[in-house]
């Protein structure tokens, strides 16, 4: 079975609908290593080499983050600016997550549709990921297809992200299985 580590950033989780569902759901869960970087690092002081511990002794890694001016929130640029260290993630002896797999886990406020080339944002989602992406191949880290909540906002539909959150869940539970169905997984609204 494969161990996974869900990085997660939320600046604030009080307000959060999508990722407070999300997160909850998979609380608990044998083999799962959920880790809430704001919680843990309230001074943005990272522990380098326990996050570099905690990357060694887990198989898939999962960052789970509400998108924010198209990328990341700012805790989890600082974590990948100083624990993908050169000679750790990448470079000549940089191979310590070879053999990895990494997935992100993400919301947006933009729907579907906005993220398209006739929408407002002009660009598929995939093309605004391209920094995870690149990261992933230059820390030979392979790199499954997002895990996508869109067009989550005040008025949303809590049906939906019921549903979205049990999908979340399988999903991690079938990872866990080395599932090529779960790997196969294609973002969603
Ligand atoms: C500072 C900030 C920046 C945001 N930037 C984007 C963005 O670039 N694209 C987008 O679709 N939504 C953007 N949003 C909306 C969030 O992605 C959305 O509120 C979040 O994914 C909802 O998840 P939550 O309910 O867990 O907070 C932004 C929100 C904030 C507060």
């Amino acid at each position: 079975m494969y161990k996974i580590l869900v990085l997660f950033a939320h600046p604030a989780l009080q307000k959060s609908i999508a990722h407070k569902s999300l997160f909850n759901e998979i609380q608990n869960i044998e083999g799962i290593t959920c880790h809430d970087l704001y919680d843990t690092y309230p001074d943005s002081f990272i522990d380098i080499k326990h996050e570099q511990t905690l990357l060694l002794n887990h198989d898939i890694i999962v960052l789970q983050f509400p998108l924010y001016w198209y990328s990341c929130p700012a805790i989890l640029k600082e974590w990948q600016d100083l624990v993908l260290e050169h000679g750790f993630a990448y470079g000549e002896y940089g191979n310590k997550l070879v053999g990895k797999k990494i997935m992100l886990a993400i919301s947006t406020g933009g729907s579907a549709n906005s993220y398209s080339t006739t929408g407002y944002n002009e660009h598929d989602i995939s093309q605004f990921l391209l920094p995870f992406s690149q990261m992933s191949k230059l820390c030979n880290l392979e790199y499954l297809t997002p895990f996508v909540v869109h067009d989550i906002h005040k008025r949303h539909d809590t049906t939906r992200i019921a549903q979205k959150t049990q999908e979340y869940r399988q999903l991690l539970l079938r990872l866990q299985q080395s599932d090529d169905a779960a790997m196969a997984v294609m973002e969603s609204n």
